[in-house]
């Protein structure tokens, strides 16, 4: 019998990711809390505790009311729930784009205090000054280009973005100053097919797609979108689970049970 210890089990790193790059695609879920993380972790490269939370988790219309305290709370417990995945925190609506110092700030306070590996934020051209701010002192940062939801106000919505072709120069521009900028890796969320196609061949550096095609180096969906949970999935979603059902369900079941007193049955009572 072998007397050798396990080998402690290594997270994946930011550069880890970057080196995918145009290899086998990235498997990308997003992940809200402790359990569900940890089921993800056996599968995924890279775990997003997106802001998306905000209407997932907690009802809202769009993400620009998440709090950063949220973020940091959801990703205290993506972090303890796993061991394998790099877990990456989005930066919230609010809590970088007024300033390179801002952004370092808050980027420091979640990778303090939920251990993550990375962040995330939106934007393209103008926040490429603030990846490079973030990454010379430190911060793995993650891109977000195409639709980005935190402009939902601005940009009238959930919108397809690309549709004309002569908005695509704008896309890529975006993009490379985001690559150019030390971001390891992007989202690409929204567009048209040749536009994800030219903005992956565009940037040394992996692309995610969400609505975004087959054309990028990885994938991320959120999780309660794929497990079947949002009764409005967006359209491009694959509903690989049931799970409004199979909760419909048991707390069916078990409301029938609690009525007709079969639930709980000795066993299941304290002593
Ligand atoms: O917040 C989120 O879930 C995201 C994904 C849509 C990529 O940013």
């Amino acid at each position: 019998m072998s007397t050798e210890a396990p080998k402690p089990v290594r997270r994946i790193t930011a550069p880890q990711i970057t080196a995918m790059k145009g290899g086998d695609p990235i498997v990308s879920l997003t992940s809200y809390h402790a359990h569900t993380a940890a089921i993800v972790d056996k599968y995924a490269d890279f775990i997003l505790v997106g802001d998306s939370l905000g209407m997932v988790m907690h009802g809202m219309e769009t993400t620009v009311g998440v709090p950063l305290d949220l973020m940091i709370m959801h990703g205290k417990a993506v972090v303890r729930g796993t061991k394998r995945a790099l877990i990456v925190v989005d930066m919230p609506f609010g809590s970088y784009e007024e300033s390179p110092k801002m952004a370092f700030r808050n980027a420091a306070k979640i990778l303090k205090e939920t251990g993550c590996g990375a962040v995330k934020l939106e934007g393209g051209k103008r926040m490429a000054e603030t990846v490079h701010f973030l990454v010379e002192r430190g911060v793995p940062v993650m891109g977000h280009v195409g639709l980005t939801p935190q402009a939902s106000l601005t940009m009238g919505g959930f919108k397809t973005q690309g549709r004309e072709e002569d908005s695509w120069p704008i896309h890529i521009e975006d993009a490379r100053a985001v690559a150019d900028a030390g971001a390891f890796s992007m989202v690409v969320e929204g567009v048209v097919e040749p536009l994800a196609r030219k903005i992956t061949d565009a940037v040394g550096i992996p692309t995610i797609g969400i609505g975004a095609s087959v054309d990028c180096d990885g994938q991320i969906l959120v999780l309660e979108d794929m497990l079947g949970l949002n009764p409005k999935p967006p359209k491009f979603v694959k509903v690989y689970g049931a799970l409004a059902e199979e909760i419909e369900n048991s707390v069916k079941t078990y409301a029938a049970e609690v009525r007709d007193r079969s639930f709980p049955t000795e066993d299941q009572t304290y002593r």
